[in-house]
């Protein structure tokens, strides 16, 4: 069976960008792959969260995780950190990993101009611990949205490298995965193009009814078509994107024929779209709050990923120290 690994650092509660990007890939491929999902808490550390928020905030990852339907019996659910292992492919890695490859790679030239103050060497070395993440456990395939396009080249990158250098084919070179035609990207609905935590533009698993009917309400949109059978501007095609992934085939071409006809009210898709995402939020809603509430069993089930994790790690690790030159340990 082929692996899959794929992780989402606990920088906050998961959005519908996350769920879309990369989470609803996780429950399509759980049945038919060999499948690592872990929480990149180590890769949340490049912004220096507060040392309490640390557990709680993997916690509501691995809750999510869970609630969504992540099937731990299924998966190997884990938190980063506790496969200390990753370090010392991270390490290797890193030892073959140029200074000017990963000083051009596009994130971390975005997060340098965003936090200036704090350009530190684990956001220029992130793409060498992410590869680390996906080839300690040999995975094939990579299910994440298209703002990981880059980090995972690199990951390719540094699979091809490591063969050449070593003359083996010890690691396979994992491509992105989604469920849909192309790479996902869920956009805000401030009219900006994509939802994340740093754009603030997010709509959560964990809101409730009212934050999203307030939140969908106030989503940017614009005089309405000119002419009959236009193309949409961004933000209206946006608007388009959210029916597409929430409503229903019918909705979704109501609303579509109302805009070649000219006879689309904003007011109406809003409120349709509002109900459809607080009616896809609230059983998942419910679960994470279940979920979070119930440590021990997050407790068990980190701890059991854990250990399949380092096993599997450990194995990559044997064969890696083994073509470096170290002795089997
Ligand atoms: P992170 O935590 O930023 O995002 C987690 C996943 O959610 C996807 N995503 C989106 N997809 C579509 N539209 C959006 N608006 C959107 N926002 C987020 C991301 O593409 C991602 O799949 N570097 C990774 C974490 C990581 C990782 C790995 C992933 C560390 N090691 C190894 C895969 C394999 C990250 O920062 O994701």
């Amino acid at each position: 069976m082929e692996t899959v690994v794929s992780g989402i650092r606990p920088t906050g509660d998961l959005h519908l960008g996350n769920y879309f990007g990369a989470v609803k890939s996780f429950l399509q491929m759980q049945h038919e792959y060999n499948c690592y999902f872990f929480i990149a808490d180590w890769h949340s550390l490049t912004t220096h969260p507060k040392p309490e928020d640390i557990v709680k905030n993997a916690e509501g990852v691995l809750a999510t995780y869970l609630a969504c339907g992540i099937d731990p019996e299924v998966s190997t659910i884990y938190i980063q950190s506790d496969v200390k292992e990753v370090l010392e492919l991270y390490l290797y890695l890193n030892m073959n990993a140029y200074l000017g490859e990963l000083e051009r790679t596009t994130t971390f030239k975005d997060k340098a101009r965003k936090q200036p103050n704090n350009v530190n060497a684990g956001l220029l070395t992130y793409p060498t611990l992410m590869a680390a993440d996906i080839l300690q456990h040999k995975a094939v395939k990579v299910p994440v949205g298209k703002d990981q396009e880059q980090n995972m080249e690199m990951a390719r990158k540094f699979a091809r490298r490591f063969n050449n250098i070593y003359d083996t084919d010890l690691f396979p070179e994992p491509a992105s995965f989604t469920y849909a035609k192309e790479a996902i990207k869920i956009p805000g609905l401030d009219g900006s193009g994509k939802m994340g935590k740093s754009e603030g533009n997010c709509i959560y698993l964990i809101d409730d009814a009212k934050t999203i009917r307030k939140k969908v309400m106030k989503a940017v949109t614009d005089a309405g078509p000119a002419t009959p059978n236009s193309e949409k501007p961004e933000v209206i095609e946006n608007l388009f994107t959210f029916l597409d992934i929430v409503s229903s085939k019918d909705t979704y071409e109501y609303f579509d024929e109302k805009w070649n006809n000219c006879s689309i009210r904003y007011g109406d898709l809003k409120k349709q779209l509002a109900e459809d995402i607080v009616a896809f939020n609230a059983p998942i809603r419910e679960k994470i709050l279940d979920y979070k509430a119930n440590t021990e069993l997050l407790e068990k089930v980190a701890k059991l990923g854990a250990e399949k994790a380092r096993e599997s790690a450990n194995k990559t690790l044997d064969e890696v120290r083994k073509i470096i030159g170290f002795h089997k340990i």
